[in-house]
């Protein structure tokens, strides 16, 4: 059993779910298991003669929650990101949906290495242009640090400074004191006390994603005690701040997180390991172009936002292709779980050029169950979505577009 396995009780029978039959995936992996036994067995008896007696220290201590003893694990130097370009490096075109008929809700997550931590690409001035303008309008409610939180946050900043440096050199420079930004010419200290503002602030400004910090206390429950959330369209940090993460969830009507999610995401977060580096992907559609924040469900300072006041049937034109690309790993020092969220935010019609995606969207969008409808707001949207899907979809086809050919084009998640 690798160690994804391990940490998250997924099976693997997961993605074979959507194409194959329960019963063939189930006769492979009995073939498989029955396999695995064999060679264990037969490498057991191998080694049985010259292995030292296991140390007990190496037996796996149960850890006291909410107290982290400092690992010595540095994150390993990235190589520089491959031709890498401010003006020509695109963002990559994921595409994490799947057909239907069933749409299935599992934490869904993968290993990642560590030098795929953070993905920048030529929408950086984009980006980075809307985080400062919501830093200058609205800094402390998008960008805050508990107390208990600071080293954490701090520990971030500094492997934030270790590692874009050396994946983007073109971008970054590594000084004395911290980097400098050789596209905007910021300048970031890191080593003067006080900072000269948040720590979570100035990780946010380096790069893409949206960053956030979950802190393990003696109960054993994750909370979200600093966080730098300032593209995250859905959601604002000030509703979320402080709570565990089964609240950060539930009070959000997260579909079925409670039967099919809070279980395994506690126990994976408990296990996860500093060495470990994991990414998840999701997507939405929105019915307005702002990236930062999709006023169709309210204004940010409202009390109350909901897809309930985002007006029907919005021309297509409008729609918008919203898809997160999520990365977690513990910090070795501080113990504290990093969950970096970086948004690829697109027009509907535009990636509904692309081979294969608006047949493979309408089918994913038709496999949502109620549940799903309400929370990505279906009913806001559905019917002019799948009109327009359907028309392109019908158009690839007429021109030739192979649809048995798709696998062999595409993997998860593009
Ligand atoms: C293994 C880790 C995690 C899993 C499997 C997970 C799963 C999910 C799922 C399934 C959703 C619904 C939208 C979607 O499909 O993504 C969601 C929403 C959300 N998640 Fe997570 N999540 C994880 C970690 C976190 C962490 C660490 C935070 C901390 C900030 C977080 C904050 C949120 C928020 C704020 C929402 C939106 C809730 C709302 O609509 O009000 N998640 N999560």
């Amino acid at each position: 059993m690798d160690r994804l396995q391990q940490l998250t009780n997924l099976t693997f029978l997961r993605d074979a779910h959507e194409r194959h039959s329960v019963e063939v995936v189930f006769l492979c992996s009995v073939a498989a298991a029955a396999l695995c036994i064999h060679l264990w067995q037969r490498r057991s008896r191998q080694q049985a003669s010259t292995r030292p007696p296991t140390p007990t220290l190496e037996k796996a201590q149960p850890r006291v929650w909410g107290r982290w003893e400092p690992s010595d694990f540095v994150t390993p130097r990235p190589s520089p990101y491959p031709d890498w370009s401010i003006k020509h490096t695109k963002p990559l075109p994921y595409r994490p949906f799947r057909y239907g008929p069933k749409y299935n809700i599992t934490m869904g997550l993968r290993i990642l290495q560590h030098e795929e931590w953070i993905e920048l690409d030529n929408n950086y001035p984009r980006f980075h242009e809307d985080k400062k303008k919501r830093i200058d309008e609205r800094g402390p409610k998008c960008c805050r640090t508990a107390p208990e939180a600071y080293p954490a946050a701090v520990e971030l900043l500094e492997e934030l400074t270790e590692y874009l440096p050396a994946r983007y050199p073109s971008l970054y420079r590594r000084t004395d004191r911290g980097l400098d930004n050789l596209w905007s010419g910021e300048s970031f200290d890191i080593t003067s006390r006080p900072l000269a503002e948040d720590p979570m602030q100035m990780c946010a400004r380096l790069v893409q994603d949206d960053l956030a910090i979950m802190i393990e206390k003696e109960d054993g429950q994750y909370y979200l005690l600093a966080g730098a959330i300032l593209l995250a369209g859905f959601w604002r940090l000030s509703d979320k701040y402080g709570m565990p993460l089964s609240e950060i969830h539930t009070s959000g009507s997260v579909p079925q997180f409670k039967e099919k999610l809070e279980k395994g995401m506690m126990s994976f977060f408990r296990r996860l390991k500093p060495e470990e580096l994991v990414a998840r992907h999701n997507y939405f559609v929105q019915v307005d172009e702002e990236l930062p924040w999709s006023w169709s469900i309210g204004d940010e300072d409202a009390a109350d936002v909901s897809w309930n006041t985002a007006e029907k049937n919005r021309a297509i034109e409008h729609h918008h292709f919203r898809s997160e690309r999520q990365t977690l790993r513990r910090l070795p020092r501080s113990g504290a779980v990093v969950f970096t969220i970086r948004t690829y935010f697109h027009p509907v019609t535009e990636v509904a050029e692309e081979d294969y995606v608006p047949g493979r969207l309408a089918s994913a969008v038709r496999s949502w169950g109620d549940d799903v409808d309400r929370y990505k707001g279906r009913e806001k949207y559905g019917e002019v979505l799948l009109e327009y899907l359907d028309r392109k979809h019908a158009e690839q086809v007429a021109r030739g577009l192979d649809l048995e050919a798709e696998e062999e084009t595409r993997a998860y998640p593009y």
